[in-house]
């Protein structure tokens, strides 16, 4: 159990580590107050997969700033006139199991014609590897961009395991989207695939030695799914 009567640490707000070259990190005071409420150990379960359904809707908005968009001539009841409409490469969402699902919903409310892929990994406790138990994504991963979801960048061992994979399996344009990122899996995301940015609602301070973040939120696919 945490020491509620300790001194609070920082918040990372309060102490904004420089934001790594890969990492784009969402700001918006929405964004920060709604992952405040979800941090709270007494957070219940349907406020919890609430609130990141909300916050997942600001990531996926910024981690797809950059889609291409093309010209095309829409009759408004008004006149007929040139709009912009996406184009270019079709999405593929790929959600790390189990806790990658709560992102999932809501990236699919953004765009609903997205095609979706799963990893599931399980991490061994004392060494903090991965170890896969299903791949299962769409066949033309080389022609999509792919967006990899999971709320929690702790170690890095997990996402950079399922980018590598999914490179093996073709995915030549990747993206990664968490709620929270700790320093060292952001290190270790970017030295396995530097092509890949990382869009993050939160740089946390470290990991514990069992590798969940700090201040962090707990485990995400407990507090998601109220397994405990
Ligand atoms: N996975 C979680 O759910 N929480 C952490 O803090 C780290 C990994």
């Amino acid at each position: 159990m945490p020491d509620h009567t300790a001194t609070p640490t920082p918040t990372p707000a309060e102490t904004p580590p420089e934001t790594p070259a890969n990492v784009t990190l969402v700001q918006h005071p929405l964004v920060r107050h709604k992952l405040s409420l979800m941090r709270d150990a007494t957070c219940p379960t349907n406020s919890f997969r609430h609130l990141l359904r909300e916050i997942t809707l600001f990531l996926g908005y910024e981690a797809m700033r950059d889609l291409p968009l093309e010209d095309r001539p829409v009759a408004t009841p008004m006149e007929t006139a040139q709009m912009p409409v996406l184009t270019g490469k079709k999405l593929c969402f790929v959600s790390i199991l189990r806790a990658g699902d709560g992102l999932m919903g809501a990236m699919l409310e953004l765009v609903p014609s997205a095609r979706v892929g799963h990893v599931g990994l399980v991490r061994d406790d004392t060494t903090l590897q991965p170890t896969e138990y299903l791949f299962k994504v769409p066949k033309d991963l080389e022609q999509r961009r792919v967006y990899v979801l999971d709320p929690m960048l702790a170690t890095g061992n997990s996402a950079a395991h399922a980018i590598t994979r999914l490179k093996a399996a073709g995915a030549k344009d990747l993206r990664f989207v968490c709620l929270l990122a700790a320093p060292q899996g952001v290190e270790t995301l970017g030295r396995a695939h530097p092509d890949v940015e990382i869009v993050t609602a939160a740089l946390d301070r470290d990991l514990d030695d069992r590798g969940y973040i700090l201040p962090g939120l707990g485990d995400a696919g407990d507090r998601l799914y109220g397994t405990k």
